[in-house]
């Protein structure tokens, strides 16, 4: 395994990384409050997954409309990019690489975050399902998204300077670039689907017309950072949410070749939520990369095996591991020795929490030095 293409090198933007290896990106709710803050102990997990190719962070709110659940990250006052810089230092101390991943859930939120209520979203429908979200007692429960207030064409512009300000804020905070999540069902993908935007203006009916939004997005931070410093996270395979709509696949087609045209960084699949895993056919992949001179990643349920048998058709460059990076923090080095890996142990440390069952799992060698 140590010889695939898995452990060879590769341009990304502004950085080379070392292998194909990436920490794919994942909420796991420990940020200082109040004003959600990154922590010395996000610091520690983050340097500690520091061999990956590069690591992508768990989503970051670029406002505070766009925060869905509770705990996560933000990228929009000072303090939290004071937090971020402890963390971008400590993953270039260890010599890895690290992009912020910037989000606006759009109506996948609770009412408890928001000033009046309301979620915010292309048009007024509640979306099919729950967020997390910690009471006053302390205790996170799944609660249901409600239905959110359609956004004026005021609100989308000023949602823009906010994804361009929280760009700059990681440019700030160390980071090596960023990624707009524009999958998941969240307010991107939200306006790119028939299913959640309905709007008759010009960000609604047509597939130009629901991809404007991303458009907008991408061009402001690209603007702002440079587009070599931008990459998309897109999951055109979900149907949960309320998401489903078969032109999905056409219009991130489509989308493909504009972000060639502006020259982003590199798209991002999301081909599994959890174990919601269709099969990606060879047709999207082809499509794909002809559309795209950029880097692709993939994620979704790959294992060293999978991951370097696609990397090696020469349809993807890059795929991203989540709850096995989770687990084993040393997870190149594992799969380069072909060690076993850590399961996760327990689920309830997956979001909140503190250290246990986040930076406690051991690399193989502290295992070895144990027993
Ligand atoms: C605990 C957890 C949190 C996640 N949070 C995010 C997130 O913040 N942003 C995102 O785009 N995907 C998120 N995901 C999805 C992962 O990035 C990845 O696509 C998914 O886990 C499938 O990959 P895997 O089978 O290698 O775990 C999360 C997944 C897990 C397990």
């Amino acid at each position: 395994m140590k010889n695939s293409i898995l452990f060879s090198s590769k341009k990304l933007g502004t950085f080379k990384a070392s292998n194909r290896i990436v920490l794919a990106p994942m909420t796991r709710s420990r940020t200082a409050q109040p004003n959600d803050i990154p922590t010395d102990l996000m610091a520690e997990y983050y340097a500690q997954r520091a061999s990956a190719g590069f690591i992508i962070t768990e989503a970051t709110q670029i406002s505070a409309q766009g925060k869905g659940y509770s705990f996560t990250p933000g990228m929009f006052t000072a303090e939290q990019v004071t937090g971020w810089k402890k963390v971008t230092q400590a993953v270039h101390q260890a010599n890895g690489h690290i992009v912020s991943q910037l989000w606006h859930v759009g109506r996948m939120s609770h009412a408890s975050f928001h000033a009046d209520g309301l979620p915010v979203a292309p048009s007024a429908i509640a979306p099919d399902a729950q967020v997390w979200v910690v009471g006053v007692d302390g205790i996170g429960r799944m609660l249901d998204c409600p239905v959110p207030r359609a956004l004026s064409k005021q609100d989308i512009k000023e949602i823009i300077l906010d994804y361009r300000r929280a760009a700059s804020n990681a440019i700030e905070a160390g980071f090596d670039g960023i990624e707009i999540h524009g999958g998941n069902g969240y307010l991107i993908d939200q306006f790119l689907r028939r299913s959640s935007n309905k709007r008759d203006d010009e960000y609604g009916g047509s597939i130009t017309n629901r991809l404007r939004f991303v458009m907008e997005v991408l061009e402001a931070v690209g603007d702002e950072i440079g587009a070599n410093k931008v990459g998309i996270r897109l999951a055109p395979f979900i149907t949960q949410r309320g998401m489903d709509d078969a032109e999905a696949i056409d219009a991130i087609l489509l989308a493909s070749k504009k972000f060639n045209e502006m020259g982003l960084d590199y798209i991002h699949l999301s081909e599994a939520d959890w174990d919601d895993a269709p099969m990606v056919s060879d047709e999207f992949r082809h499509a794909l990369r002809a559309n795209f001179n950029g880097s692709i990643v993939v994620a979704g349920n790959y294992t060293a095996k999978t991951g370097v048998d696609l990397i090696d058709t020469g349809l993807v460059d890059f795929v991203a591991y989540g709850r096995k990076f989770l687990a084993n923090p040393d997870l190149p080095y594992r799969f380069g020795h072909e060690l076993p890996l850590n399961e996760i142990t327990d689920t309830s440390t997956l979001f909140g929490g503190d250290a246990r069952g986040y930076t406690d799992y051991p690399n193989y060698a502290d295992t070895k030095s144990v027993n």
